[in-house]
């Protein structure tokens, strides 16, 4: 279902005391002003912290989400974490093909679509990211690198399934660098996706689709980009680790 959303990508970062303290921070500030009803805010704390997010959540007007499943559904794969277990902690959504876990992890097409369909499976609504490096941007292929990474990820998925899929446009030369695309870029990007999902499952589908813009994305340029018509929230990474201005963001539309 299209909505406006602003998702706060925690990565790597934070003690326990310090994420409760920000998790804290912004229900308080939510409770004290609402978020505008049509805009959802979801938070992904490390696994570690999902317990203490959840609750706190429970009691206020945000969502959470994982940054990562396990492309397996239960055994002895030590370390890992199922989709099924966040089932079981109320996590509603999760980060899957983030171009860490590509890069970092070696992340394969297949491995993200094995996610894809285990989060389904289990009433979690995945967050699915795509994006070129700067290479591929200046070699002019990064139209060809987004549809491949979305065909091969997600449309194997069936109408009713693709309806719970969020898709983040996150070119990775934006990321963490301080080097934002331009509005005009990321609409580009995100209405070339949007065409692709209506040549793949009908313009209807196209139209529900919650399509996030990430990458250096903060409080001071939120409020362009979300203005461009294809563009229906971020995902964010730094700017999601201060109550203050992830909060502002959430107020960008
Ligand atoms: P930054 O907002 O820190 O650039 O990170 C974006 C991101 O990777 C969100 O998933």
């Amino acid at each position: 279902m299209r909505k406006k959303m602003v998702a706060g990508n925690w990565k790597m970062n934070q003690r326990f005391d310090e994420a409760e303290e920000l998790v804290s921070e912004i229900a308080d500030i939510i409770d004290a002003q609402p978020l505008d009803e049509d805009v959802e805010l979801v938070i992904c704390p490390p696994y570690l912290f999902l317990e203490m997010a959840t609750d706190i959540a429970s009691e206020s007007e945000f969502h959470i989400g994982a940054q990562n499943v396990s492309e397996y559904d239960k055994g002895a794969f030590t370390g890992e974490v199922s989709a099924l277990m966040l089932n079981s902690m109320d996590v509603e959504y999760c980060i899957i093909g983030h171009s860490e876990r590509r890069k970092y992890f070696d992340e394969k097409d297949e491995v993200l679509a094995a996610k894809v369909n285990l989060a389904l499976a289990n009433e979690i609504e995945p967050i699915f990211c795509c994006g070129e490096v700067l290479s591929e941007r200046e070699a002019n292929i990064h139209f060809d690198i987004v549809k491949a990474q979305i065909e091969k990820g997600l449309f194997h998925l069936s109408p009713e399934q693709f309806y719970n899929v969020v898709i983040a446009y996150e070119p990775v030369w934006a990321i963490g660098t301080g080097v934002v695309a331009s509005p005009a870029q990321a609409q580009e990007m995100h209405a070339f996706i949007r065409s692709l999902i209506k040549e793949k499952y009908g313009a209807e589908l196209a139209d529900d689709t919650t399509i996030l813009y990430g990458g250096s994305c903060n409080a001071s340029n939120a409020a362009e980009l979300f203005s461009q018509p294809d563009v229906d929230g971020g995902l964010i990474g730094g700017a999601s680790l201060k109550a203050k201005d992830f909060i502002q963001i959430t107020r960008s539309f």
